[in-house]
């Protein structure tokens, strides 16, 4: 019953160690709501994400001490239950900085990073602006997904008439680990997923791939990180008919060991230059092979995704994939070259589909009794 604190240097639910399930929500502003009206919901916000990570109910009364003639301030479904790991992680989209319009409405547009671009189109993508983008992003991760959904409604409900809940996401379990202290999950694919991910432990990755500096040229968002999010439907019933052998070659791993097929085990460096028979051992088509710094100017993600199934689609087949989520310190030459690359050459692409895309600006954690992004209004 790990519990993570909501205010620090930086946020919570970024480097910390990948909890079991996710909720995340991307809201809209409502048109309504002026300068003023958007910080008071994040100082709101923040007050409430600061009780639930700490296991309590949200408002003074939480969900059964107010009066009998009022609604609860707390909607009640996480009582009893702990803190359950639950971090609650704020982002902002571009279109916080200038709405569709180009209009400045929250007095903000000199301060948009020119690390949070537009992302640009990638081959293949067939994206539903209806779940994509956002103002504002919640992430709520939790090891119980009652606790994580819990977050989500109360903070969306006490967003009631500032902002409106524009798409979100259940995700039921992790496909990283942002910890050595972790054992490595497995993704719909079945293969271990997060192996050569940063991890928490490795400092000098982190500071280099993770965290925004004031240097980087936006001060209000030193200590806080970008997050690209997509939403990766995979074709589950074509991935099971391809053979054992093929589907090694795609991903560049052993699916039991997740062993790079170049030899070793799980944690071996892959090497691109190991031949057999003549052949690389290691496909350079191979995900990992695409993915891997060498070829990406050094380039690494944390990678925080989420398994996800939704059900199935008309032709009775399961509507399920990976809700991918990286953090990064500068999307430029980190998430954009990268995908550019697979989206081009991967041999995965034949099983997978992007259908969401989204990007925020992660800022760094809160002071006590402060609001995140509260650097962003100074
Ligand atoms: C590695 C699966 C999408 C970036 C891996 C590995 C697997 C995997 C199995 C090897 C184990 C590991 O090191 O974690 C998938 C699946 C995807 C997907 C199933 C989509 C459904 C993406 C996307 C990106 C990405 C969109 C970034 C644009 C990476 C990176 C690595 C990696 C950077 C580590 C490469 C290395 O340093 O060895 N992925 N991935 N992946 N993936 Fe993906």
């Amino acid at each position: 019953n790990a519990r993570y604190p909501f205010y620090g240097a930086h946020q919570s639910g970024i480097v910390t160690p990948a909890q079991d399930r996710l909720h995340f929500a991307a809201f809209d502003i409502a048109a309504s709501c002026d300068r003023a009206g958007l910080i008071s919901l994040l100082t709101d916000w923040s007050d409430a994400a600061a009780r639930m990570t700490a296991g309590e109910d949200v408002g003074q009364d939480g969900a059964t001490g107010g009066p009998l003639q009022a609604p609860p301030e707390d909607t009640g479904e996480a009582l009893g239950l702990p803190a359950s790991a639950l971090t609650i992680t704020i982002g902002f989209g571009p279109s916080l900085f200038t709405d569709a319009d180009g209009a400045d409405r929250f007095g903000i547009a000199d301060r948009r990073p020119s690390a949070l671009v537009d992302l640009p189109h990638f081959s293949g993508d067939i994206l539903d602006p209806a779940i994509s983008g956002g103002d504002v992003c919640i992430q709520a991760c939790a090891d119980d997904p009652q606790v994580a959904v819990h977050a989500i409604r109360n903070l969306s409900r006490i967003a009631f008439g500032r902002a409106a809940l524009r798409w979100s996401q259940l995700g039921f379990g992790r496909t990283s680990s942002t910890s050595t202290s972790q054992q490595t999950p497995r993704n719909l694919f079945g293969f271990k997923d997060g192996t050569a991910n940063v991890k928490a432990e490795n400092g000098d990755d982190v500071q280099t791939a993770v965290w925004a500096d004031a240097a980087d040229g936006t001060e209000w968002m030193a200590g806080g990180s970008y997050l690209v999010t997509r939403k990766i439907r995979m074709i589950i019933e074509t991935w099971d008919r391809a053979s054992l052998g093929e589907q090694q070659r795609i991903i560049g791993r052993t699916k039991g060991e997740g062993a790079p097929l170049s030899g070793g085990t799980e944690f071996t460096e892959p090497d691109f230059d190991r031949t057999v028979d003549g052949a690389p051992a290691i496909d350079p088509h191979s995900h990992v092979h695409l993915a891997h710094p060498s070829v990406n100017e050094k380039a690494m993600l944390l990678r925080r995704g989420y398994n996800y199934v939704e059900g199935n689609d008309e032709l009775g087949r399961l509507n399920a994939g990976l809700f991918f989520m990286a953090y990064q310190r500068d999307p430029r030459r980190q998430f954009i070259p990268i995908q550019r690359r697979l989206a081009a050459n991967d041999l995965m692409n034949e099983y997978v589909r992007h259908v969401s895309s989204a990007i925020f600006a992660v800022p760094p954690g809160a002071a006590e009794g402060g609001f995140v992004g509260s650097g962003l209004f100074g």
